[in-house]
């Protein structure tokens, strides 16, 4: 019998948990619960961690699952080698659903680092108004260079104080637009901005409306995962899942 672990908090875990709930996929999606409210999903949720790998292994067993789809963020590294070493361990069949890292096209001013704190690092010494666009799990690094004024954008608004100085807060959850960003860089007056290479549609508007304005960008690359089997749409994920069930 196939039951697949959908696990999600991406837009494109929504739009495969619709696409499931179409076919008549059974499923159960699986949220952090990072959000005050998350999004609905027409199939049923459970929320929270699982506990590890371990956690997750003796969680696959138990609920019967036999498919497991690795939705999560391109950053969520921790959720994503559970989700390798709990499946090895249980044998259970996994598949990524990853979106393509941006690149930086002609007109771009990107610089490369590997981790947040590098990002910190490499902001400059002297003040500037930068767009920290990291969600808000690792704004402490940036205390580091408390002389900027930071610009963030949040899904729920900051419980207690923010660990940077000088910062404002956007409340708004994506998908964001062409039209918006520029308008939120310029009446921002933004001179920098700092993203992680999340890639996908809904966030890569700030770096379009970033190189009209000639902005420069610290673009945090992507955590190394082990291998696995990956796709980078919802039609090869249902694919996939077909040819596993031999229909
Ligand atoms: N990191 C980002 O930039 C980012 C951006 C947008 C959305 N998100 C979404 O936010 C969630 C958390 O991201 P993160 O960066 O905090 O992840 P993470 O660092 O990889 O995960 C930390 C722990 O949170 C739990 N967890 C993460 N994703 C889960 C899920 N979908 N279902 C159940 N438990 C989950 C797991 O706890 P246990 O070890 O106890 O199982 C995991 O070990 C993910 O669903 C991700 O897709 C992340």
């Amino acid at each position: 019998m196939t039951r697949v672990l959908l696990l999600g908090g991406t837009t494109e875990a929504s739009r495969l948990a619709a696409a499931f709930a179409r076919d008549g996929v059974e499923a159960v999606f699986s949220y952090a619960g990072r959000t005050a409210a998350p999004v609905a999903q027409p199939l049923p949720i459970r929320v929270g961690g699982f506990g590890g790998a371990e956690g997750l292994a003796a969680w696959l067993r138990a609920e019967g699952i036999s498919h497991v789809v690795d939705a999560t963020h391109p950053f969520a590294a921790q959720m994503s080698r559970n989700a390798v070493a709990a499946c090895a361990a249980t044998g259970t069949a996994l598949i990524a659903l990853e979106r393509r890292p941006w690149a930086a096209a002609p007109g771009d001013d990107w610089t490369h680092v590997a981790d947040i704190e590098t990002a910190a690092a490499a902001l400059p010494e002297t003040p500037e108004r930068v767009f920290l666009a990291i969600g808000r799990q690792h704004l402490a690094a940036f205390a580091a260079k408390p002389q900027h004024h930071y610009l963030l954008r949040l899904v729920d608004p900051p419980e207690g104080a923010l660990p940077l100085p000088d910062a404002e807060a956007v409340i708004s959850r994506g998908p964001f637009g062409y039209d918006d960003d520029l308008e939120l860089l310029r009446s921002r007056r933004i001179t920098r901005l700092v993203t992680k290479n999340a890639g996908g549609e809904g966030a890569r508007a700030k770096l379009d409306a970033a190189r009209t304005l000639g902005l420069p960008v610290i673009v945090v690359d992507r955590p190394a995962l082990p291998p696995r089997a990956s796709v980078e749409t919802v039609a090869e994920v249902l694919a996939w899942l077909h040819a596993e069930r031999g229909v």
